[in-house]
C-alpha cells in the first residue's frame, strides 16, 4: 500500500445530498441471482465513476487520484468475480485491458510507472486478482507475445519469493521492494500473506508440491514471528520492524490481513484434501475473522470505522475480506454454515447503506445504520460489491484447477531472470537519475505528511 495520507476532510461535506435528494436504497433480495446481479450492476456503475481508463487521456487499469495502484488491483479482483458470478461480459474488456496494461514490461506486475513506489503488498494484491483470472478461466491473452495469466502469477510469485530475507526476523519478505522507500525495514503481514496465498493457490491449481511446501513455510514463519497468534479466535497483527528482530509488533488488526491469511489457509486445506492440521488452523483464523470484524452479524473495519478514521486504503478492505470469506466457504465447505449467515446479514445491511449521492444508490462505509452514512468512494463501492455478490459463490463452479476447467498457460520459471529480482543482493540496475527522482518523491510525500492541508492543494 502507499504511504498513508490522512485526508482529514471527511466526506460528510456532501452529507446534505442525503436530505436534498429522495433516498432510493438498492433493492436487494439475497436469495435471487437476478436481484443480486441487478444491484451489483448499479454498484459497478458507481465504481466506473472513478475510472477514466476507457476515455481519451485516461490511464487503462488505474483509478483516478487519490486511489493508489494497489487498490485498482483489489477492485478489479472483485469485478472479475462479478463477471464470473453474474455471467455478464459488460466489463470483461475493461478487466482484460487493465490486467494487461498494468502487468509491466516483464509481465510480473512491476509496471514502470510504479517502479519507484511499489511494495510487495501492491504486487501481491494484483497477483491475487490475476490468479482469480486463472481460476475462473478468464479469456486468455490473445497477443502471441504475452504469456498466460498463470505465467504472470508465477512471475509475481517468483519475484516476490526471491526477496525472502532469512537475515532478519528468521524470514519473511519486507514491506517495500526498494531500499529507498520508507517502510523498507518493516516486515508487514499483508506482503507475506499475499505471498502465502499465492503459493497455496498455485499449489492447488498446478498440483506442484513445491508451492505447497513454500506456503507452509511462510505460514509457519507468520506464526513463529508472532504476527498470527493461533488460538480459538486467532489474531492477525499488522507487522514489525526488523531493527528489533520483529519483536515490537504493531498490534493493529485489519480485515484484509485476516482475510488474506484465512483465504490462503482455505486453499491449503483444499489442496491437501482437507488435512486436519490445516483444518485446525483454518478454524482458528476463521474464529478471529468472524469475531473481530462483525458486530451484530454485520461486517465492519474494527480498527478505524467507529472512530471515522479509515483512510482511502482502509475503506476498501472489506472488499477483499468479503472475497476471502466467500472463497473459504466454497473451498472448505464445513465453514459455510458459519460464514453464510454473516455474509447474508452484511449484504442486506450494505445494500441499505447504498442509498446516498445524487444517483440514490451510492454506498457508504458503515453498514450498521440502516441507511447511507455520508461516506462515499471507490473503497465503499468495492466493499459493497463483494459482500453483496457473496451468496452467488455456491451457484457457480468452484475455482478451477489445471485439470478441471482452467486453461491458462504457465511458466514455472517466469520472473526468475529479472535483473531487479534479487534486491537484497543488490543486483538492481537503477540509475542515478531514478534515485534522485525517488528522493524528490519521498520529500514530496514527507511534505504532505507534515503539512496535511497542503495535500488539498495538489
Ligand atoms: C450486465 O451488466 C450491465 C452493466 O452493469 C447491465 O447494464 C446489464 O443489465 C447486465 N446484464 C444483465 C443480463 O444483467
Ligand atoms: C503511466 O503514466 C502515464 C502518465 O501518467 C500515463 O499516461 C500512462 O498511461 C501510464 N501507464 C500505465 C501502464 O499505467
Ligand atoms: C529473530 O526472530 C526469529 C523469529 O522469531 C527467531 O527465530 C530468531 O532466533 C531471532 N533472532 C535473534 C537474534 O533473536
Ligand atoms: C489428494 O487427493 C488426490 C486424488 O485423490 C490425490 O491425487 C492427491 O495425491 C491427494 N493429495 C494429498 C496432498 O493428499
Ligand atoms: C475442495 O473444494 C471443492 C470445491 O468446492 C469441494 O467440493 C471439496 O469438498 C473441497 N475439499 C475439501 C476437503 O473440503
Ligand atoms: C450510525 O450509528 C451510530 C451508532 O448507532 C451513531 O452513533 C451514528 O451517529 C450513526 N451515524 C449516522 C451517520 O447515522
Ligand atoms: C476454459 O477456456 C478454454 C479456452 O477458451 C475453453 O476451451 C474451455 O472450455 C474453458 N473451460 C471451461 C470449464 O469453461
Ligand atoms: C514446481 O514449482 C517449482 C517452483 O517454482 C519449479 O521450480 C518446478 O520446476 C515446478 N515443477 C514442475 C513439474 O513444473
Ligand atoms: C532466462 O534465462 C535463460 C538462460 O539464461 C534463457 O534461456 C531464457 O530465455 C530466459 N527467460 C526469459 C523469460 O527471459
Amino acid at each position: 500500500m502507499g504511504i498513508e495520507i490522512a485526508l482529514g476532510w471527511p466526506s460528510q461535506v456532501i452529507f446534505w445530498l442525503l436530505v436534498a435528494f429522495p433516498v432510493r436504497a438498492l433493492d436487494l433480495d439475497t436469495s435471487s441471482k437476478d436481484s443480486i446481479c441487478a444491484a451489483t450492476s448499479l454498484i459497478q456503475g458507481g465504481i466506473m465513476d472513478y475510472y477514466a481508463g476507457s476515455q481519451y487521456g485516461g490511464t487503462v487499469g488505474m483509478f483516478q487520484a487519490p486511489y493508489y495502484w494497489w487498490e485498482a488491483g483489489e477492485v478489479f479482483g472483485g469485478m472479475l468475480e462479478n463477471w464470473y458470478l453474474c455471467q455478464n461480459d459488460s466489463y470483461s474488456q475493461v478487466l482484460y485491458d487493465s490486467m494487461l496494461a498494468q502487468a509491466g514490461p516483464e509481465y510480473d506486475y512491476m509496471p514502470s510507472n510504479q517502479s519507484m513506489v511499489e511494495g510487495n503488498d501492491d504486487q501481491g494484491v494484483w497477483g491475487l486478482t490475476v490468479m482469480g483470472a486463472v481460476e475462473r478461466n478468464f479469456t486468455n491473452p490473445h497477443d502471441k507475445n504475452a504469456p498466460g495469466w498463470l505465467a504472470m502469477v508465477q512471475g509475481v510469485f517468483n519475484t516476490m519469493y526471491s526477496r525472502w530475507d532469512d537475515q532478519h526476523c528468521g524470514g519473511g519478505v519486507r514491506w517495500q521492494i526498494f531500499t529507498w522507500n520508507s517502510g523498507y525495514n518493516y516486515k508487514n503481514t499483508v506482503s507475506n500473506a499475499c505471498l502465502f496465498q499465492l503459493a497455496a493457490r498455485l499449489g492447488r491449481y498446478t498440483g506442484n508440491e513445491t508451492y505447497i511446501a513454500v506456503a507452509e513455510k511462510i505460514f509457519d514463519w507468520l506464526v513463529d514471528v508472532g504476527y498470527v497468534v493461533l488460538q480459538e479466535n486467532a489474531n492477525v497483527y499488522d507487522g514489525a520492524n526488523i531493527d528489533d528482530n520483529c519483536t515490537d509488533i504493531t498490534k493493529l488488526e485489519w480485515s484484509y490481513n485476516q482475510g488474506i491469511v484465512l483465504g490462503g489457509l482455505a486453499y491449503l486445506y483444499n489442496a491437501t484434501n482437507g488435512s486436519s492440521t490445516w483444518e485446525t488452523k483454518l478454524s482458528q483464523v476463521l474464529g478471529g475473522s468472524t469475531t473481530f470484524f462483525f458486530k451484530d452479524k454485520i461486517m465492519y473495519e474494527v480498527t478505524c470505522q467507529d472512530s471515522n478514521s479509515c483512510n482511502n486504503d482502509q475503506r476498501s478492505f472489506k472488499s477483499i475480506f468479503s472475497r476471502m470469506l466467500s472463497l473459504t466457504s466454497i473451498l472448505a465447505p464445513y465453514t459455510a454454515d458459519t460464514i453464510n449467515p454473516l455474509m447474508e446479514a452484511s449484504a442486506a445491511a450494505a445494500a441499505k447503506s447504498c442509498s446516498g449521492g445524487s444517483d440514490g444508490h451510492t454506498c457508504g462505509l458503515n453498514w450498521q445504520n440502516g441507511s447511507w452514512d455520508g461516506w462515499y468512494g471507490l473503497g465503499e463501492q468495492a466493499s459493497a460489491l463483494e459482500v453483496i455478490q457473496s451468496s452467488l459463490y455456491n451457484q457457480r463452479p468452484a475455482p478451477f484447477t489445471s485439470d478441471n476447467g482452467g486453461s491458462s498457460v504457465g511458466d514455472a520459471n517466469a520472473g526468475l531472470n529479472k535483473s531487479t529480482t534479487n534486491v537484497l543482493h543488490s543486483n538492481l540496475k537503477i540509475t542515478h537519475k531514478d534515485k534522485v527522482g525517488a528522493a524528490i518523491l519521498t520529500a514530496v510525500v514527507i511534505a504532505i505528511l507534515v503539512g496535511g492541508s497542503i495535500w488539498m492543494m495538489f
